[in-house]
Formats: C-alpha cells, sequence, structure tokens
C-alpha cells in the first residue's frame, strides 16, 4: 500500500477533524497553535504534500515563490482565500480550495448579535452591570435603535448574505441589498434590489457587509459612502476587516453620523483597533463567526473532502 500523503495542520482544529485527518494521512500538528509564519510554511512545503492553513496563514507571492515543488494542495480551513495570492499559486500549480456553505448559519448568527448588540448598547449595559455602576434606571436610560421593521441594507447576497437575510426577516427587517448579480425571486423573498452600492446606502438604517475582500472591495466603506448612510445608521462587519476604512469609521462614531457598529474583524488581527477602545458604541468581538463547535468539525471535514477527492485523483468539491 502507498504511504498516506503527508498533511499539515498549522492550527488547532476540532478533535474530530484531527481523528479523521489521522485515518487517511500521517499529520504533521502544530501543537503550539500559534499562526504558521512566512519561514514555518516555506520549512514546511518541503517535508508535506499538503496543508490545511486557516486565515491566519499568509500565502504571498513572496512565500508563494519559495515553496517546495513537493506541496500540492492547499485546503484552505475557511470560507476566504484573500490570505491566499490565488495567481501566484495558480502559476505554482498549485490547488487551492475553501470551504463555503458549512460556516454560513454560524457567521449569520454572529453578525445577528452584531446588529443586535451594537443597536441595544450591549457594550455599555454589560460594563454597567458587572461592574455594580448600575445605580438608576429611567424611561430614557439606554435608549437605542429598534431592528424590527427597520430597514436593513446587505453588501454581497453570497451564502453568508443569504443567511444573514433569512435571520433578520424574523424581525420583519425590510431587506434592501446590493450584489454583483441579481438573485432569482426565490432567492430574493421579497428583497429589494439595487443595482450599485450607492443607491443601497442611503436605505440602509442597519447595514451589513458580507463580501469578500478583495483589490476592489479594500475600504469599501470609506468616508464619502459612511457620509450617505442615513444619520444614526448601525454598521455590521463580520467579514474582513479591510472593507472598513477603520479611521473613516472613528470619525463618523465621534461625529455622530453612525449611531453604533458591531465588528468581528479588523483591519490589524489579532489585536484589532485599540483606538476603537474608548467607545462603548462599537461592540467588538475577535473574528469568531465561524466559532461553533458543529461549524468547526463541518469546516475540517469539508476541507477534508477536499484533499480526500484531490488525492484519488478527482477536482475536489471547492476548488477555488
Ligand atoms: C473564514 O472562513 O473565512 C472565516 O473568516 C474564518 O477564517
Amino acid at each position: 500500500m502507498p504511504d498516506k500523503p503527508v498533511l499539515w495542520l498549522p492550527r488547532r482544529v476540532s478533535d474530530a477533524t484531527v481523528a479523521r485527518a489521522r485515518r487517511d494521512f500521517q499529520v504533521i500538528l502544530n501543537e503550539a497553535d500559534t499562526p504558521g509564519t512566512a519561514e514555518d510554511i516555506i520549512a514546511m512545503s518541503a517535508r508535506v504534500d499538503a496543508m490545511m492553513p486557516c486565515h491566519s496563514e499568509h500565502f504571498t507571492a513572496e512565500v508563494v515563490a519559495r515553496l517546495d515543488p513537493r506541496l500540492k494542495i492547499i485546503a484552505n480551513h475557511s470560507v476566504g482565500v484573500d490570505h491566499c495570492d490565488l495567481a501566484a499559486l495558480a502559476a505554482r500549480g498549485i490547488v487551492v480550495t475553501n470551504t463555503p456553505d458549512v460556516l454560513s448559519d454560524a457567521t449569520a448568527e454572529l453578525a445577528i448579535l452584531l446588529m443586535l448588540g451594537a443597536a441595544r448598547h450591549a457594550v455599555h449595559g454589560d460594563r454597567l452591570v458587572r461592574s455594580g455602576a448600575w445605580d438608576s434606571w429611567s424611561p430614557s436610560f439606554m435608549v437605542g435603535k429598534q431592528v424590527t421593521g427597520a430597514r436593513l441594507g446587505i453588501v454581497g447576497m453570497g451564502r453568508v448574505g443569504r443567511a444573514f437575510a433569512a435571520k433578520a426577516r424574523g424581525f420583519d427587517m425590510d431587506i434592501h441589498y446590493f450584489n454583483r448579480t441579481r438573485l432569482t425571486p426565490e432567492q430574493e423573498q421579497g428583497a429589494t434590489y439595487h443595482h450599485s452600492l450607492d443607491s443601497l446606502l442611503p436605505k440602509a438604517d442597519f447595514l451589513s457587509l458580507h463580501c469578500p475582500a478583495t483589490s476592489e472591495t479594500e475600504n469599501l466603506m470609506n468616508a464619502s459612502r459612511i457620509a450617505v448612510l442615513p444619520d444614526g445608521a448601525v454598521l455590521v462587519n463580520s467579514a474582513r476587516g479591510a472593507l472598513v476604512d477603520e479611521d473613516a469609521l472613528l470619525d463618523a462614531i465621534t461625529g455622530g453620523k453612525l449611531a453604533a457598529a458591531g465588528l468581528d474583524c479588523f483591519k490589524t488581527e489579532p489585536g484589532g483597533n485599540p483606538a476603537f477602545a474608548a467607545h462603548e458604541n462599537i461592540f467588538m468581538l475577535p473574528h469568531i463567526g465561524s466559532a461553533t463547535t458543529r461549524t468547526r468539525d463541518a469546516m475540517g471535514f469539508r476541507a477534508l473532502d477536499n484533499l480526500d477527492a484531490f488525492f484519488a485523483g478527482n477536482t475536489p468539491r471547492d476548488l477555488v
């Protein structure tokens, strides 16, 4: 029997994923669970046939140019592939896959949490109660912005955007969206299509971003686009930090243009933006959109399905 292919797992994935990976591959684990550096990736490429990285491992053009020819496939444990220079990898003939579908509900749930938390002063309220500083109540105390029936703008109606819209319908939100292509009426379910972002933004009392980070979407929400949102809008980002100009967001929060923001993604990760910390109307989480037990197993299994297909000589389902 031929030797099993060698697979590197640079991060600590779920136990079920590791167990299944061990069945079919010779697995090299990174017990320390530290992000794989450029030098780690390059060194490991001479020892393995496959890698299952996360968005924390960066396959830049410089890294890809130095990969050993032994490495044949990068089966990402993520739906986002903005950490991979796809053109450089294609030029080296290295196959790249991702894990779509399986994390849509978990990420959409988190976007709902961000939207509600931002709208209803979750950070301020939690601090008051937790610190023992809650010493009064009045009808004008911590009055927030109601989600039910409000206009919701969604940028990017892919799998996560549609899962988010489905959950937002539970709040009777009036859904508007911008997407490169219009959805079918069955998929739209009454949502209003906008052919441009400029048309969508003035309608978005709540705006949620669900598009990938690419050179076209970098700083998509900049000062001029934030300016055309309705006054007091709430911005939600559970996609990628690159989509938002963080200085412009801060100006809009301090100037009162935005009532609040809910963010799971930042330009700098890990770490976030320390300048946001003083603003309790910015509700922040540390990039945990897909972090549920069920979804982590599903992501690992989807990545392994792609690897199994590749090493069986078939085209992986989630070829990027
Ligand atoms: C993804 O899958 O892209 C999530 O952001 C987690 O990496």
